[in-house]
This record gives structure tokens, C-alpha cells and sequence, in this order.
């Protein structure tokens, strides 16, 4: 075999690697805190700690000295072969944090993987009762549930799934509660039971016996920009889950691990589903770490009656246990939840105050550091922006020539539509937020200006 030059490269050398589109991007150099440097030396504020990931901030160094001390011991041992302790000492950890009776933990290596394995736990539930005929999983328009086939199939966000929509099993699907695009004269409280009443709808349609599960983001992430539903949905929804004896599946991927400003975003509504999908936050940019935490009843039945027939190679390997606890450790000490809940509101409100001056901003919403504000060109009957002008690409590539990193996607089910999700690690402060601030405000102006947009 001809090894010569394998491993050389240079700066120039033509990139081999790709993901969605082509493109090349900055080098990245290092991580600190709430800021990445690349090659150059130049800085960005990480304002969406990449994908909603980097919880507590680049290069923490506690962290890296649990990761390291891990290193010399073990890195990997077969979970068939072997139990090991910081996978025990995670799960315990994830549980005790976690709702009542929700004290099973089984982990993945990120969201799709996590997502999967409620999909598939659920209907192994079904079927050790006895309940073969329940296979729907009904899930919300527009929703974002994971790149693989069985997470696609509950995505609602066409541009994702249209080119496999022939080899997926469609699922049903029910509008997200957005609220904030209504224009009738419901009060929030009627607006929330009018959404979750479609999942009753749906549920009669297919028929409950054929019901499995309903899986939701309690607080919307890419697809929806963190929406929020009305007070009223979350406690509605388990009623009719319960009432038709479907399984109430909560996708945390993205406002897991504290992200929202609890442990869970189901915390803030005391709700309590039955199985809880995490990723993202848990591993934080550590490694790549994902975890299905579910009820230990549901767990119980599944695995004693001829075992869960699900399993993924580097499931909780020792090295992303540690980082998972070691970051959960960090979050507790330095109780990066109630300061995500302070910064968030802190932020919230600073982003709010934009509405002031920028007619185009339609709608800022969220919760804790899960934040997003939303671009039209009517705020009163809330129509979007040219699809054309791109607005969800165009605002993000300024802010990052201004060095500062925001996440966007189409809206309206990815047609059209423009967000813009603003989630700083949860390690920000004053400071951060100001600078987040100014070099988005000097963002918006240039924004504006190319566009001709009017002020308020
Ligand atoms: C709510 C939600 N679920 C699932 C996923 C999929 O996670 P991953 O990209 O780690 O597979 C994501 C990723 O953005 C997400 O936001």
C-alpha cells in the first residue's frame, strides 16, 4: 500500500471534507469562555454556542482535567462487557435532576441517536402490552427532531424531509402552538387549549388504538426559533396523552441540560413526560454525548420481557460519561441555572427593546438562553420578509463579518420566514450581553440599510 503523503496538508490544500453545501469557512484555532479564535487570531462571540451546544463555554478547564485524568484510565469498554463508573455516576445524576419515577437513563452519542431510541422504546412498550396496532407517532409542523430516518419521519421542516419522503413512513402531524401568528380574539390561555385540542383531533382521526406516542419540543428550537406555547398547552396536552393512553415523548435535545434556565424545560410547567430525549448540552461540546432518560416502570417491562432491541457501538463510553459529568458539575457549581435564567431575561428584554427601532422585528421570544427574534415585513398581519432577499442567511453572515455568531433558519416550515436564534453560553454575563448587543445592533443598521428597511 502507497502511504506517501497521506497525512500532509497545508492551509491550501482543497478541503476533501462536506456537509450540507460547499463553502469554506474560517480555521478554527482555539476556544475560551464565550469566545472561538480562528487561525488569524480573529475573535467571535459564540452567540449560539454553536448549535445550541456550548452550555458552559469553550475550554473549561476542570473539564479538560476530568477528561485527561479519564484518558489515562480508560477511554472505551463495550457497555455488553463491562459497567463503568461515570456512565453510573451520570445517569444517577440525570435522574435525581429529573421529574419523579423518570429514573432510567440509556445513552446515545447526540439528538438523532436520542431521538431514535424513544421512538423505539415507546413502541417496544406498546407491544410487550400488548397494544401491537399503536405505531402513529403524532408530532408538530414545523418541528426538528433529528437527521436520521425514524427522527426525520416526525421532522415537520419540508425542505429536510421532501427528498426522502418517499422512503419515510409519513407521520401525522399537528400545528405547533404559534400562537404569536394569530390574529383572532382568543386570549392566550384559549389560544393554548385550542393547540393542544388538535392533538385530540388527531388522535380521534387516526383512531387511539393506533396512537403510540406524541412528541414535542417544549420550547421550539431550529425549526419554530424557540418558541414558547401558551401556559395552558403543556398541562392539556398530558391530559389528553393520559386520557387516550399515548405516551408523551419531550424532545430536550436543544433545551435540555439547563439551557432554558431548569435542568428541563418541563420543569417550568411541572410537567412530566414519559420519556425525555437530551443531547446537545449534556456533552456541551466536550463530546459527543445524547441520552434518553424515561420512566423506570416503561423501562422495566420493556427489558424483562425479552430486552430492548436497540444499541449504539460507543453508547455510554467512559470518556463522554465524564465530560457529561463533568459539565454538570460545573453547571451545579457555579449555578449556571439560575444565571441562565437572570442573563436570559436580562438578554430577553435587551432584544425586546430592538422592537423600538427595528419595525422589521416581528416577535422575541423564548425562555432562559434558548432565545430567538423573528423578521417581517408587517408586524400586524406578521408576513414575512421577500423570500428572496435570504434575510435568515444574510443577517447571520453580517453579524459573523462583525464577530458575532448567531444561528437562523426559514420560519414558516422552511419555506419562508426568517429567525434568528440568539443562546450565548450559559456561563454570560452583563458584559457579554452588552457586546452581543452592539455588534448586533450594528448588524440590524447594515441589514436595514441594504435593504431599504423603514425604522419605527
Ligand atoms: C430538538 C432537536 N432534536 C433533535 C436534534 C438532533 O440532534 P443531533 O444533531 O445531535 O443528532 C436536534 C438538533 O438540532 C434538535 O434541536
Amino acid at each position: 500500500m502507497n502511504v506517501t503523503g497521506i497525512f500532509d496538508w497545508s492551509p491550501a490544500t482543497p478541503s476533501r471534507l462536506f456537509y450540507q453545501s460547499g463553502g469554506r469557512r474560517p480555521m478554527l484555532s482555539h476556544g475560551e469562555g464565550v469566545y472561538l479564535y480562528d487561525a488569524d487570531g480573529r475573535r467571535w462571540l459564540d452567540g449560539s454556542s454553536g448549535a445550541m451546544v456550548s452550555n458552559i463555554g469553550h475550554s473549561n478547564p476542570r473539564v479538560l482535567a476530568a477528561m485527561r485524568a479519564q484518558m489515562e484510565k480508560s477511554t472505551f469498554g463495550y457497555r455488553l462487557h463491562f459497567e463503568n463508573e461515570p456512565a453510573e455516576r451520570l445517569a444517577g445524576a440525570i435522574a435525581k435532576l429529573s421529574p419523579p419515577g423518570r429514573d432510567k437513563v440509556f445513552f446515545t452519542s447526540g439528538g438523532s441517536e436520542s431521538v431514535e431510541s424513544c421512538l423505539k422504546l415507546a413502541r417496544q412498550y406498546a407491544v410487550t402490552k400488548g397494544e401491537i396496532k399503536r405505531t402513529e407517532v403524532i408530532s408538530r409542523f414545523p418541528s426538528y427532531h433529528g437527521s436520521t430516518f425514524g427522527a426525520l419521519s416526525i421532522t415537520g421542516y419540508d425542505p429536510l424531509t421532501a427528498p426522502f419522503a418517499p422512503m419515510l413512513r409519513a407521520m401525522p402531524k399537528v400545528p405547533a402552538p404559534r400562537a404569536y401568528l394569530d390574529r383572532d380574539n382568543l386570549d392566550d390561555a384559549a389560544r393554548g387549549l385550542k393547540y393542544a385540542d388538535m392533538l385530540r383531533d388527531k388522535i380521534e382521526e387516526l383512531g387511539a388504538e393506533n396512537v403510540l406516542a406524541f412528541i414535542m419540543e417544549p420550547v421550539g428550537g431550529a425549526s419554530t426559533g424557540a418558541l414558547v406555547a401558551p401556559d395552558s398547552y403543556y398541562q392539556r396536552i398530558r391530559d389528553i396523552c393520559d386520557e387516550y393512553g399515548v405516551l408523551l415523548i419531550y424532545d430536550e435535545v436543544m433545551t435540555g441540560a439547563g439551557r432554558t434556565g431548569a435542568f428541563l424545560a418541563a420543569d417550568h410547567w411541572g410537567q412530566r413526560p414519559d420519556i425525555i430525549a437530551l443531547a446537545k448540552g449534556l456533552g456541551a461540546g466536550y463530546a459527543p454525548l445524547g441520552a434518553m432518560l424515561a420512566r423506570g416502570d416503561i423501562v422495566d417491562a420493556v427489558v424483562s420481557n425479552g430486552g430492548f432491541m436497540h444499541g449504539y457501538t460507543y453508547a455510554g463510553n467512559p470518556l463522554a460519561c465524564t465530560a457529561g459529568l463533568a459539565v454538570l458539575k460545573e453547571i451545579v457549581a457555579q449555578d449556571l441555572f439560575a444565571n441562565t435564567a437572570r442573563i436570559g431575561a436580562l438578554l430577553k428584554g435587551r432584544l425586546e427593546a430592538l422592537m423600538e427601532t427595528y419595525s422589521f422585528i416581528g416577535d422575541v421570544r423564548g425562555k432562559g438562553l434558548l432565545l430567538a427574534f423573528e423578521l417581517v415585513a408587517d408586524r400586524e398581519t406578521m408576513m414575512p420578509l421577500p423570500r428572496e432577499w435570504n434575510a435568515f442567511q444574510r443577517l447571520v453572515d453580517l453579524a459573523y463579518e462583525r464577530g458575532l455568531i448567531i444561528y437562523a433558519r426559514r420560519t414558516r416550515g422552511g419555506y419562508e420566514g426568517d429567525h434568528f436564534l440568539v443562546c450565548p453560553p450559559m456561563i454570560s454575563t452583563e458584559t457579554h450581553v452588552d457586546e452581543i448587543m452592539e455588534k448586533l445592533t450594528a448588524s440590524l443598521d447594515a441589514f436595514a440599510a441594504e435593504f431599504s428597511l423603514p425604522r419605527a
